[in-house]
């Protein structure tokens, strides 16, 4: 297993591209089984959950042609098989968004149920009840979901909590149904209105999505598109406090800022000077300035539980003390135990992570735990005083494309090793 291997203490400069969202590129990904033609898919980032989610559709038979430039063209017309299995599930839960465009053009899926996973129990039952409120039949067996629809129907369904995949999958299984469906309390976050208009440029009828009342009108088939992945608003948010917490002056390019107001927010009450063009963020950042800030996490628009891990680094080594409050999931606090070994001051309480500011950090051998926790991780080995080496960084490959090489060009010292 590859390990980081960090020196902190330098400040950060320069200029990175951001790349395309994992979070949009999944459900994308997604999509292309319920295309007639081949869906040509742009700006994907190079990462692991990408690799994954293409070698469980490689899996089902569908044809994938690597192209130049960060494309890929998938081809459902040969597919063969129409099972998720557990090896590949349980390394990544997204890949139950295989199971709505299944089911709408196929008729048929068999998913493993994802279990259990480091941030919390994650259960997958609003995506089910909602199946089978347009008419599918499912049954939960050996540890899968067996599901099978003679055509599915439109249906109103109202979600009992924001679920992000939870809206996309019915968004997908909802374009081939028959009739109108609607989702009310639908998932308000940017990578759903991407898919939205990834679907749309196939053909498909869908207004609401950005809001939380998506409606759909359901289409007899789609056909192939071509369609550029979003820019990717979590490691923006990375690199930002990255540079928050080293000091410096980053510019990020390639981003969408519009799609990070409440970080962008937090970034400044830390101290952070934050400029914007269409598609840049630059940030400086004079270490003396940083403040700790309080936050509660939330569904889209409000501050991203992606991003949570990242800040409660920040306000290990900011002025004053912190409250951060995990509002999405119950257990979200893998980094806290390690930042502690660092020397930082930090505790949870319930679901709040409360700090006060040290002067420094000491680099320490850390252990990633999931993937934004080992972000978080990164970041405080970029401040520490001597030398972090964070282990399992596999967590951090599935969503972040070659941090170290992205940390080098903005001057931190940081390399990978094999184990
Ligand atoms: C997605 C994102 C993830 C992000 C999360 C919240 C992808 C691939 N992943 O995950 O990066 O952290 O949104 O913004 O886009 N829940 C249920 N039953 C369900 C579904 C969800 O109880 O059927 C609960 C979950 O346990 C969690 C909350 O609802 O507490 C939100 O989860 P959800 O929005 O579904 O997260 P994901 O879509 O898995």
């Amino acid at each position: 297993m590859e390990k980081l291997i960090i020196k902190g203490g330098r400040r950060l400069a320069g200029e990175i591209r951001v790349s395309g969202a994992k979070n949009s590129a999944l459900p994308i990904l997604a999509s292309s089984l319920l295309s007639q033609g081949p869906l040509r898919i742009g700006n994907l980032p190079h990462l692991h959950d990408i690799t994954t989610t293409m070698e469980l559709l490689g899996q089902m038979g569908l044809t994938l042609t690597v192209g130049d430039n960060l494309e890929v063209e998938v081809d459902s017309a040969t597919i063969s098989q129409f099972l998720a299995p557990y090896e590949l599930v349980k390394t990544m839960r997204a890949s139950i968004l295989v199971l709505g465009p299944l089911l709408a053009r196929f008729g048929k899926a068999e998913v493993s149920l994802p279990g259990g996973c480091a941030i919390g129990t994650r259960p997958v039952d609003m995506h089910l009840q909602a199946l089978a409120a347009m008419g599918a039949k499912i049954e939960v067996e050996g540890g899968y979901i067996r599901a099978t629809a003679s055509g599915l129907k439109g249906a109103d369904i109202v979600f009992d909590a924001v679920t992000v995949t939870g809206t996309e999958n019915l968004l997908m299984a909802a374009c081939l149904a028959d009739g109108v469906t609607t989702l009310t309390n639908a998932a308000k976050e940017p990578e759903v209105v991407d898919l939205a208009n990834c679907l749309r440029s196939m053909g498909a009828i869908i207004s609401g999505e950005g809001t939380n009342v998506i409606q759909i009108q359901g289409v007899k088939s789609l056909k192939g598109t071509s369609y550029n992945i979003l820019p990717d608003r979590i490691e923006t948010g990375t690199y930002l406090t990255a540079v928050a917490m080293t000091g410096g002056r980053v510019k990020l390019k390639d981003t969408r800022p519009d799609l990070l107001g409440a970080v962008l927010t937090k970034l400044e009450e830390a101290g952070a000077v934050v400029s914007t063009g269409d598609d840049w963020i630059e940030l400086e950042m004079d270490p003396a300035d940083l403040k700790a800030v309080n936050i509660q996490t939330g569904p889209y628009p409000r501050f991203p539980t992606d991003m949570q891990a990242q800040f409660t680094a920040l306000n290990c080594i900011a002025g004053g003390t912190g409250a951060i409050q995990e509002s999405v999931f119950e257990n979200r606090f893998m980094h806290v135990q390690e930042l502690r070994r660092m020397g930082a001051d930090v505790r949870v309480e319930g679901n709040i992570v409360f700090t006060s500011g040290v002067e420094k950090l000491t680099g320490a051998p850390l252990m990633a735990t999931d993937l934004r926790a080992s972000a978080s991780l990164v970041l405080a080995g970029l401040v520490g005083c001597g030398e972090t080496i964070v282990d399992r960084i596999y967590h951090i490959d599935r969503g972040y494309e070659t941090i170290e090489e992205k940390l080098t060009n903005l001057g931190a010292d940081i390399r990978r090793v094999p184990r």
